[in-house]
């Protein structure tokens, strides 16, 4: 029996599993996948040494913890496949946004546990940053550690209530996209004014990185330690006035406002 088995190997089911190989938390052998398309699962075998499942019931049945990493269209076709091989109490994690756990359960049969997590890509360098909510009175104190161990070996977890798991879609499944695009932006601004392109890329993503950095580790709020780096009169104030009368923040919120409605309208 595989401890942590997988279906759908995309984005972010590769994402969790090559970070839970990087960590070391897990073998190749405690793991176990399937994807829709056998090159993939193969190349996927290769890759990385963690064999693939010929079935979803098989890759249900042969794991502890299952973790559906298909999108959300596709769970009906999945859940199909899986209804029968499903034991009484099984842990099933589902990744999607707005889908809730009494929901999924009932799609399942009713008779598994359902975890819901919401983890970002960063998982894939150890790095990510998942939310993680389930009804805490059906989990053991060894069950909820290892829901735990899954999610911090690819960086940091947190548990939360239901009804803020749309909210952490906003901050952390989502926002990788949000990010990039201001180191994108950054980069550009770096290129316009004679940076060569590699060299504004590196800047930029080192810049982000560091910055936060800053923000975990020296527990500062990140007001302050914008003021830290505004001299009166200088360049940088000139950038924060120009970057508040251009709306940052605000078109920020906006994005994370258009996410959360989004993830409300998923049932
Ligand atoms: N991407 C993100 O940043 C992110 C962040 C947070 C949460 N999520 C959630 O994570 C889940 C997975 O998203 P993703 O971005 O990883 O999707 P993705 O990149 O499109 O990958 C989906 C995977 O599902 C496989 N698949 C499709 N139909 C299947 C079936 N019937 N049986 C078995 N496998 C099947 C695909 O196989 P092939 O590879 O063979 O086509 C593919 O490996 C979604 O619920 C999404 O909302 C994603």
């Amino acid at each position: 029996m595989a401890k942590v088995g997988f279906i759908g190997m995309g984005n972010m089911g590769s994402a969790i599993l090559k970070g839970l190989l990087k960590k070391g938390t897990y073998g190749p052998q405690d793991l176990l996948f399937t994807a829709a398309h056998r090159e993939k699962m193969e190349q996927v075998t290769v890759e990385t040494g963690v064999p693939h499942a010929s079935s979803n019931r098989e890759c249900a049945e042969s794991s502890q913890y299952l973790i559906l990493a298909v999108k959300p269209q596709y769970f009906d076709e999945v859940f199909d496949d899986i209804r029968e091989g499903l034991r009484p109490g099984q842990i099933v994690v589902s990744l999607a946004p707005g889908l809730t756990i009494k929901s999924l359960r009932e799609r399942m049969g009713g008779q598994v546990r359902v975890v819901r997590a919401m983890p970002n890509t960063p998982a894939l360098l150890g790095e990510g940053m998942t939310g993680v909510a389930y009804e805490a009175e059906a989990y053991s104190e060894e069950e909820k550690a290892e829901i735990r161990e899954i999610f911090t070996s690819c960086g940091k977890a947190e548990l939360v209530e239901e009804r803020q798991m749309d909210a952490v879609g906003c901050v952390s499944g989502c926002s990788p996209a949000f990010v990039y695009m201001f180191i994108e932006a950054l980069a550009d601004s770096g290129v316009k004014y004679g940076l060569p392109r590699k060299t504004a890329y590196e800047m930029a993503a080192q810049t982000v990185l560091g910055s936060a950095k800053m923000v975990l580790e020296t527990g500062k709020h990140p007001g302050q330690l914008k003021d830290e780096v505004c001299s009166p009169g200088g360049t940088t104030i000139a950038g924060v006035s120009a970057l508040e009368e251009w709306g940052l923040r605000n078109a920020v919120i906006k994005a994370a406002d258009a996410s959360y409605e989004k993830s409300q309208k998923i049932k």
